[in-house]
């Protein structure tokens, strides 16, 4: 089974969010359900150098000329977009040093769809892939293009497209452009409607993703139920509902190679065990001088600050925290005034609270394997993955009953806790007090170090690898694949 996977972001080349480890994953993980999969990005500046010995092949596209540099990275097997017009410049890939979009991201990904959508219909160097798998707004055009590139085949020949999957990572995320954009992304004017382009007068890159791929994917099964809902779907709910059928719920997975506390070259002290994490607290609190109770709890938050991610409600649950004795260690960046409110209650309570603004790897590593637990409590997770971390490294889950943060996390109510099943704490989205009241309840089992360590222990057990859901995607591709 030939895949290609289009996407924006790939561990280990560029990353902004969780998107980058998942497309990073999955070729690794399907390699062992008989799935080939190769993955198109854009060739952001340092990315061309980092591919060994790339093939490259020049070619005409309706954006200009460009080349495609296929080649290896860290086991991945890339073809990478060079357009140095587009994509080489500082910044990020989405946003300037300033922050704003790039005012040429309509050109930028619809490159990225167009090609995606090219390489499916008439393969690259003898090569054709089965399925087209693309992931948010930003590969959103490649069923599109792929519809237009059979139409154009005529019927027959038509037939012999591959399929095509678009992944919702975060539906918040839609890429509308002006409908000045149509021309010249390649688009005819009759896609310019709500059933195909077109959302509210704009050009809707996931939108038109959702209206023409064969299927839709998104992170977690609670996720793909509350996307058919108006407070969760952001506009697209009615699409989705008419599309129900050819959607699923498919859950992440972490790479548990590079998120292992028995081997992760990060830690003070690797650990199998819940005791081995004491050493790692001590290194961690000793790194960012911190003053712990021992009897207390350390709480840790690794997270971009927005308001999806409901840290201003972590601000206003602050003193319960303090309260119980506890510690809390914050690592994010993001919104200028989280991080200036994370900042002022650290500078208020210091040697209890630390805060460290920036995007740092290893750290995260470190606040995992040295904090009791790790605090999501998000407005809306389409899946999350710093909770399956969490899990992995025996730091109890306290999360937001919403997406897949309910999807992977058991709470610790009687019944778990006496079966042994709970993992971590769940409390109801959106609300300053229930998120205290969770902190409050773990605080508490806290205090009770057999119990603890029991959970600690199963969170070390839950399944948090890509197993199970590597299959199934293998079982969409498969079922896309099969001749009519
Ligand atoms: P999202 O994609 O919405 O940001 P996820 O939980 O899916 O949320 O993925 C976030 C990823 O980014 C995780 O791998 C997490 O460890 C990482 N991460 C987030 N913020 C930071 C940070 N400040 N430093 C290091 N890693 C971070
Ligand atoms: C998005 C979501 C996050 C998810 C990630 C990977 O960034 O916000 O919940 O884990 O994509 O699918």
């Amino acid at each position: 089974m030939q895949v290609l996977s289009v996407a924006s972001e790939c561990v280990p080349l560029i990353k902004t969010g969780g998107l980058a480890d998942v497309a990073g994953a999955l070729p690794l993980a399907l390699a062992a359900e008989g799935v080939r999969m190769r993955t198109l990005l854009p060739a952001y500046r340092g990315v061309a150098e980092r591919l060994s010995a790339p093939r490259v092949t020049p070619m005409d596209t309706p954006f200009g000329p460009v080349r495609l540099l296929e080649g290896e990275a860290a086991g991945l097997d890339l073809i990478a977009i060079e357009a140095p017009a587009l994509y080489d410049r500082p910044g990020g890939p989405y946003t300037g040093p300033d922050r704003a979009d790039w005012p040429d991201n309509a050109a930028r990904f619809g490159l990225l769809g167009w090609m995606g959508a090219r390489i499916g219909a008439q393969g690259l160097g003898g090569w054709r892939p089965q399925v087209v798998h693309a992931h948010d707004w930003q590969a959103g055009l490649v069923p599109t293009y792929l519809r237009l590139a059979g139409e154009s085949r005529g019927a027959g020949e038509g037939a012999d497209m591959p399929g095509s999957v678009v992944t919702i990572h975060n539906i918040a995320f839609q890429g509308l452009f002006g409908p000045e954009t149509l021309a010249p992304l390649g688009l005819p004017e009759a896609l310019f409607h709500p059933d195909h382009v077109e959302f509210h007068g704009q050009v809707g890159f996931l939108k038109a993703g959702l209206a023409h791929a064969d299927r839709i994917t998104t992170v977690s099964p609670t996720y793909a139920r509350e996307l058919l809902t108006p407070e969760f779907g952001w506009g697209l709910d009615g699409l989705l509902r008419h599309r129900a059928g050819a959607l699923e719920g498919v859950l992440n997975g972490i790479d548990t190679e590079l998120w292992n506390p028995a081997t992760d070259p990060d830690l003070a002290r690797p650990y199998r065990a819940p005791a081995g994490k004491r050493a790692n607290r001590e290194a961690l609190a000793e790194r960012l001088g911190l003053r712990l109770d021992p009897a207390a709890p350390l709480f840790c938050v690794i997270s971009r600050m927005t308001r999806q991610k409901g840290l201003d409600l972590l601000l206003e649950a602050a003193p319960a925290l303090l309260e119980e004795g506890a510690g809390l260690a914050v690592l994010g960046s993001g919104d200028a005034d989280l991080e200036a409110g994370f900042g002022r209650l650290a500078a208020a309570h210091p040697g209890r609270i630390a805060c460290v603004i920036g995007y740092d790897e290893p750290l995260a590593h470190r606040m995992q394997a040295g904090s009791d637990a790790i605090l999501v409590p998000s407005r809306f997770e389409p899946c999350g993955l710093t909770q399956l971390c969490g899990l992995r490294y025996g730091t109890a889950p306290v999360v937001a009953r919403t997406g897949g943060l309910a999807d992977t996390v058991i709470d610790a109510n009687e019944a778990a806790l006496r079966t042994g099943a709970a993992t971590g704490f769940v409390h109801d989205p959106d609300s300053a007090p229930a998120l205290e009241q969770a902190i409050r309840r773990a605080c508490a089992l806290h205090r009770r170090p057999e119990a603890w360590r029991a959970l600690v222990r199963a969170a070390l057990r839950a399944p948090v690898g890509w197993g199970e859901s590597a299959a199934r995607y293998a079982a969409i591709y498969r079922d896309l694949a099969a001749p009519v």
